[in-house]
Parts: structure tokens; C-alpha cells; sequence
């Protein structure tokens, strides 16, 4: 009905799609995210509602996240902000995966699960099948009374505000940020000092801000997209932190672009996929300026060696030489967080090539927003 639609373009405040909106969002909705749980005074995160102690923070030998689809991807990023600030063994694992192969569920591991809507089903049958094994699992959920946020034993709410888009984008970057104040905590129980937990405190409060900055840059990216998105396939390449920036860059990319967008680490490639690369297949490339820059960027040099266009998403210090590659340049934060803004552009990167090819953007062909069956 005409009331319908006038209720719908309000919800849109003037934006085209809910995706675009979501994404403009995330300042906001950042700063939502650390509001009242950053501790200045010792350096650490403040998560109440994990009900955890510090001795049982502690106790923990290990963590294991579950989560589906981006929620797994951030899942690997949060793995790695544990295992860098916390130095506990951390990974992540599809949630869709782990609930059909009987799992070992260990009592000093503690298991994280991820979810903006908190009803994927997958993700809520791993949550049961860790209590029923004895498992102490919390969520990173974002929508409050969920079923998933009900059946975890505590956990951290996202405050992302409603998401409408099937593209997630404010969510995933409030769980990477919940992630970085979890890790935060884990590591404030053990060998991070308050000094280093201060170093990330005032990187995490100046984040909202950062973002600001790359969504100022949206025009130039949806120039890059344009280009991107006339090629029939893609690659994905990162390494360590930025190899699960490349899958959600990837996936954004399939999700709304209908395009084959594969991730790859770029440590692999010349394991097998640089045979692909031609003129035809461009890639998308993720290259932070840190200890592996270097080595990044001699993968490049090979992707241009046999004709591959690349795009680079990276930081302003890291110098190509000569290397004639365009960049989408972010800024630069503290190492462990870098994969918290360097996912941003690839949401605008994803959502101006779909634009581009006229795609249905807010709801994609064969796609649901959270998939509640089997
Ligand atoms: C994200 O863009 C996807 N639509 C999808 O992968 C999603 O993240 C996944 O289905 C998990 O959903 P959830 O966070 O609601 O559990």
C-alpha cells in the first residue's frame, strides 16, 4: 500500500537501500558498541554481562568461535585478536560444520558464539550442543532476547540498531569490535600490560572516527567497483589478519554482485591459483602496512607479471614503487585492529559494483536474512 512505502522511505532516511544506510551507520553504531565498556584506569574492557570472573577469564586454555557465513569470517578475525593480545590458542570454525561432527567440547575452553540475528539456526544448535556437553559458551549477538542470546550463558550485545540489509555490514564490524574488547579482557587476565591495554583503548575509541574517513571516501571506491565489477571473476588475497577481510570482501562481493569472487590466502597462491591469473581476472588485494608488507607486496609484483590487474586496499605508507596498482587507502590503527577498518571499503567496494550491474541490492537472489530452517 502507499502508507507501506511512505513507512519504508522514512526507515531509509533518504538513502537508496538499507545497505548504503547500514553502512553509513557505522560510526554511530561503533561508538554505540564501546559506549561505558572501555576502562582507561586498568586498560581494559568492561563486558559485565559475559559473566565471567577473572579467575575463570583466566582459567581458559583455549577459545573456540561459531558463527555462519560473515559472522564466521569475523569469528577468524576475532581469532586472531585473541591469540595476538590474549595468547591463547583461538580459532574459528562455520557453526553449520561443527554441529554435524560430533565436536570435542573441552571445560576449560571457552566458546564464543557469533550472530547478528541470534536465530541461525546452525549457530543456535552449536550453542546447545556445547551446554549439553558441559561447555561454557557466551554470545556476541546482536539482536536482545534472541534465541541465541537466551540460550548462551552471557555474552556482549552488538547495539548495531536493526539490520534490514541480507548484506551484513554494521553488525559484522560491531562483532570485530566486541571481539577486540573480549580479547581485550583475556589478555588483561594474563601477560597484556596496562600499558598495551591503553594502546588499544584509545585505537578502539579513535575507530568511529576512522571509519568516518573511508566512508568520506565512497566516491573514489565506487569508481574502483565500476572497474571490478566488469570482469566475470575475482580474486580475494590476504594473509594472516587480513586473510578474513579478503573471504568477507569475497562474499559481500557474491552475495550482491552475483560475481565469482574467490578468497585466497595470498601465501598460497603460488600453491596452485596464480595459474588462473590472466588479464581476465583481476584481484583484490589486502595490504596492511605491517611485518608481512613486504611479502604482500612481492605477490603482487607476481599477479601483475602475468597480467593480473590488481586493487589494493592498504595504508598510505606502504610504498608499490613502481608497481602500477590503484589503492583504497584507510587509516592506519593499531596492527591488531587494522582488520576492523580494512573491511569497510569492501562493503562500499561490493555495494557500488551491484549498483553498477543494477542488482537487487537490500535482498539478493536465493538469500535470506537469517536462515531460521533446515
Ligand atoms: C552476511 O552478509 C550474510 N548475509 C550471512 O553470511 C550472515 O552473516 C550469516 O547467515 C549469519 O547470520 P547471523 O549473523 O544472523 O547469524
Amino acid at each position: 500500500t502507499e502508507i507501506d512505502i511512505a513507512a519504508e522511505d522514512l526507515d531509509l532516511g533518504g538513502y537508496p537501500h538499507y545497505m548504503a544506510k547500514e553502512i553509513q551507520e557505522q560510526p554511530e553504531s561503533v561508538e554505540r558498541m564501546i559506549r561505558g565498556r572501555l576502562d582507561d584506569r586498568f586498560g581494559v574492557a568492561r563486558l559485565d554481562g559475559l559473566n565471567l570472573t577473572p579467575r575463570e577469564l583466566r582459567g581458559f586454555s583455549r577459545v573456540k568461535i561459531l558463527g555462519c557465513g560473515s559472522a564466521y569470517y569475523v569469528g577468524q578475525i576475532g581469532a586472531t585478536m585473541i591469540e595476538e593480545l590474549a595468547r591463547i590458542p583461538a580459532d574459528a570454525e562455520a557453526a553449520s560444520e561443527f554441529r554435524y561432527r560430533n565436536p570435542i567440547i573441552e571445560a576449560d575452553t571457552l566458546y564464543i558464539a557469533v550472530s547478528q540475528s541470534g536465530e541461525t539456526i546452525d549457530t543456535a544448535f552449536a550453542v546447545e550442543e556445547i551446554k549439553r556437553k558441559g561447555g561454557r559458551v557466551v554470545g556476541l549477538v546482536n539482536v536482545v532476547g534472541s534465541t541465541i542470546a537466551r540460550a548462551c550463558e552471557g555474552g556482549v550485545y552488538l547495539h548495531a540498531g536493526p539490520e534490514i540489509a541480507v548484506a551484513s555490514t554494521k553488525a559484522l564490524t560491531n562483532m570485530a569490535v566486541g571481539f577486540a574488547l573480549i580479547a581485550l579482557s583475556l589478555g588483561r587476565v594474563r601477560d597484556l600490560s596496562n600499558a598495551d591495554g591503553r594502546r588499544i583503548i584509545d585505537a578502539i575509541r579513535a575507530l568511529p572516527g576512522q571509519i568516518k574517513t573511508i566512508l568520506d571516501a565512497e566516491p573514489e571506491i565506487a569508481e574502483h567497483a565500476k572497474t571490478v565489477a566488469a570482469a566475470q571473476s575475482l580474486f580475494f588475497v590476504g594473509r594472516v589478519r587480513g586473510f578474513p577481510v579478503a573471504r568477507e570482501g569475497a562474499q559481500k562481493f557474491k552475495e550482491i554482485s552475483y560475481r565469482h569472487a574467490e578468497a585466497y590466502q595470498t601465501s598460497e597462491l603460488k600453491h596452485g591459483p596464480l595459474a588462473l591469473i590472466d588479464e581476465s581476472l583481476p584481484t583484490v588485494a589486502v595490504v596492511p602496512s605491517d611485518e608481512l608488507t613486504d611479502r604482500n607486496l612481492a605477490a603482487v609484483q607476481q599477479i601483475k607479471a602475468r597480467g593480473g590487474a590488481v586493487l589494493a586496499v592498504t595504508h598510505e605508507d606502504v610504498d608499490f614503487g613502481e608497481l602500477d596498482v590503484p589503492r583504497i587507502v584507510v587509516p592506519r590503527t593499531e596492527p591488531e585492529l587494522d582488520p576492523i577498518l580494512l573491511t569497510v571499503p569492501l562493503q562500499l567496494l561490493a555495494y557500488h559494483a551491484a549498483l553498477s550491474l543494477g542488482y537487487d541490492i537490500d535482498k539478493p537472489r536465493n538469500l535470506a536474512k537469517s536462515v531460521t530452517v533446515e
